[in-house]
């Protein structure tokens, strides 16, 4: 697989939770242009990804997908090349199997051919499903594409989109670049839709069902908890939560609503610099759960040069006070074998959302946390 790519999580935008395959020309370049407007480019934002529906349903007389004509009159590559132009980066989808999820033609049996005409095009990052999959062995045909990447010579992101079933966390590095650990997610706190053979998560059951697989994470290779939510419906305060939780997980960080009419308040969550800051922390750890008291859960990441994050989550619907005596709740990870060493050395605390220093780790942190809210903070040690 391409080396030196997401060495921090892939930040960007991806159609499917909001148009699903209702895609075309223009929103993309609208969209690119609202990446570049709204700041989103400046706060890291750079993949732009095209998912399910943007094919013909049949392939040409050579076996050559084809861009829907109505959906992309001028084809695929005048599209990337816009997206080009705004400094962006171009993602694009298909599937291992015969059909895609929503019935168009996979890649099965045509993955060299799929992915020289990718590079023909600009392509920089490919989602790769796992739809219509017959007698197909998961690593085996993800490790196919990946080899019909690399043929290309084109450095291209290979986003594995397996939902979890083949453990494509024991096999995904070798593969490609991030994997999805669970099936879809849906725009709630902590709903699970049945649709007969597999079901829609929301922001809870997702993170609860794949907490353990914390190993299998780090720079170029990430647990993708899937295509954000945020700006979708949810409260202003579950969104915050939502989009602190995927940063603290190390989760390439995928908008998935339309970003041609979110709120002011949807762009302020998700360019808050700071906090995007802890997801592209170059050790590269995905957060634990530190306490889980019921009503309050401190999920904690250890980061670079000794300092740390913590989302602070009022799991309830009523505001809920805190008072955390850090020397009292000794913090060690197990897996990356740190600590924070507050006998020793004295940190400064930073509430990210609010852009405000607090006290240090020498005092009690008292706060009160809105329903369904968060407090999310850095430690650093002073100097
Ligand atoms: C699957 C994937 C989704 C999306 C759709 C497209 O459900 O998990 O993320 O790509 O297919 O059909």
């Amino acid at each position: 697989k391409a080396e030196n790519l997401a060495l921090t999580p892939p930040m960007g935008w991806n159609s499917w939770n909001t148009f699903g395959t209702d895609i075309n020309e223009q929103l993309v370049k609208d969209i690119a242009d609202a990446f570049v407007d709204l700041g989103l480019k400046d706060a890291g934002y750079d993949y732009l990804v095209l998912d399910d529906g943007w094919m013909a349903r049949e392939r040409d007389e050579n076996y050559n997908l084809v861009p829907d004509p109505k959906k992309f009159p001028n084809g695929m590559k005048a599209v990337v090349d816009y997206v080009h132009s705004k400094g962006l980066k171009f993602g694009i989808y298909n599937c291992a199997g015969a059909t895609t999820c929503a019935g168009y033609p996979g890649s099965r049996g045509f993955e060299f051919q799929d992915a020289k005409l990718y590079a023909e095009w600009g392509v920089d990052f490919l989602k790769y499903d796992w739809c219509d999959t017959e007698n197909l062995n998961a690593k085996g045909a993800y490790q196919t594409m990946r080899d019909a990447i690399h043929a290309t010579g084109r450095p291209i992101l290979f986003s594995i989109c397996e939902w979890g079933d083949n453990d494509p966390w024991k096999w995904g590095e070798e593969m490609g670049h991030m994997w999805r650990v669970t099936g879809d997610i849906i725009n709630c706190w902590d709903c699970k839709v049945g649709h007969g053979t597999w079901s829609s998560l929301g922001v809870w059951p997702i993170i609860k069902l794949r907490k353990d697989i914390r190993k299998y994470t780090g720079p170029g290779h990430w647990n993708d908890f899937d295509m954000m939510e945020v700006g979708n419906g949810m409260t202003a305060a579950e969104d915050r939560v939502h989009f602190a939780m995927w940063v603290m997980l190390s989760s390439p960080l995928i908008m998935g609503n339309d970003l041609r009419s979110a709120s002011k308040e949807t762009i302020e969550i998700l360019t808050n610099k700071e906090v995007i800051a802890v997801n592209q922390d170059k050790l590269g750890v995905q957060a634990y759960c530190h306490s889980d008291e019921g009503k309050i859960e401190m999920w904690a990441k250890p980061m670079a040069d000794g300092e740390w994050a913590f989302a602070i989550v009022n799991m309830t619907e009523e505001p809920v006070e805190i008072n955390h005596n850090w020397s009292w709740h000794p913090v060690k990870d197990d897996l990356s074998g740190r600590e924070l060493a507050v006998d020793r050395i004295e940190y400064t605390i930073r509430d990210l959302y609010n852009h405000k220093d607090l006290v240090t780790t020498k005092k009690s942190l008292k706060s009160t946390i809105q329903g369904h809210d968060v407090l999310m903070i850095r430690l650093t040690p002073k100097k």
